[in-house]
């Protein structure tokens, strides 16, 4: 497909231009469009093969972009890619670190990520604005709930294993599928933590229907145990 988009522009030209033009006025009334990519390029059918190039590349775009929110976003927002301005081979570096650190993208998809993160966070792309938020602001997703709940860890451990293992590993401290649970804030943050767990996030199922929520209370309280030694003396 490629080879012939390539060659039909000059196909087109060889016509006289008159006929060129009436060539591209009928393909212009069959499709009734008048898109400004289409005016930029030489006269084409509508149907050219360019334009099914530029749907493949839309389509792929919109892949890679599913691809970074689906497997970029469980241990940073999206503005730490989205702050950057780097090549595709910077780019290419970036994900193979990310990879190497746990982001559990599955390797027929890198590909489209890289042609999403490259066209959109590219050194000829306008310079990131950057969000000024308030202390108290960016510290909420992370600050300790006042309560915690008293679960039983000893029930809720064969309930880690059954549901949780298989992605965030058999200690918690995550796997291919999930990320390490156990040094992170929502182990202060029961109330987050019950949401997750009902409701899912991204490529985690929810599970509203498997557990209860003293089930899965008991877990919280298992994760908790799981914790090094030096996480646990913090506070709470
Ligand atoms: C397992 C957790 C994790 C996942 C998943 C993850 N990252 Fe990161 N990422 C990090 C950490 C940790 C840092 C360093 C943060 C810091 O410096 O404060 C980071 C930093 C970055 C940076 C800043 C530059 C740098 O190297 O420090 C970029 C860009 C980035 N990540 C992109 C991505 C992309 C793209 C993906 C998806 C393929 C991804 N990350 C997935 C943990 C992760
Ligand atoms: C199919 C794999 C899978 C299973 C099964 C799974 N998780 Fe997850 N979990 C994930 C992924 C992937 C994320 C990261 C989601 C994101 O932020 O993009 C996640 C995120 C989480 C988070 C949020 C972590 C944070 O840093 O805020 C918690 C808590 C969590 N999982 C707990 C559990 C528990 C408890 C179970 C068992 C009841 C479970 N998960 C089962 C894949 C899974």
């Amino acid at each position: 497909m490629k080879a012939q988009m390539k060659t039909s522009p000059k196909r087109v030209l060889a016509f006289p231009p008159i006929v060129a033009s009436l060539a591209w006025l009928c393909a212009l009334s069959a499709s009734g469009s008048w898109g400004s990519a289409q005016r930029e390029q030489a006269p084409r059918p509508a149907t050219s093969d360019r334009s099914d190039d530029d749907a493949d590349r839309q389509e792929r775009l919109a892949l890679g972009k599913r691809a970074f929110e689906e497997n970029c976003l469980m241990c940073h927002a999206a503005e730490m890619a989205a702050g950057q301005r780097l090549t595709s081979a910077q780019w290419t570096t970036e994900v193979d670190k990310m990879i190497g650190w746990g982001a559990p993208l599955p390797p027929e998809l890198k590909d489209d990520l890289l042609a999403y993160l490259t066209s959109s966070f590219s050194p000829s792309a306008a310079p990131a604005a950057l969000a000024r938020i308030k202390l108290a602001q960016a510290l909420a997703p992370i600050a300790p709930e006042p309560n915690l709940p008293s679960g039983d860890a000893a029930r809720g451990a064969p309930l880690y294993v059954a549901q949780c293992a298989n992605c965030h590993g058999p200690d918690g401290r995550g796997a291919e599928l999930g990320t390490s649970l156990v040094e992170k804030p929502v182990l202060n943050r029961p109330s987050e933590f019950s949401t997750v767990i009902r409701a899912g996030r991204r490529r985690m199922p929810g599970f509203d229907k498997v557990l209860t929520g003293a089930q899965v209370v008991d877990i919280f309280a298992w994760l908790r145990e799981q914790r090094s030694p030096s996480m646990a003396s913090l506070k709470q």
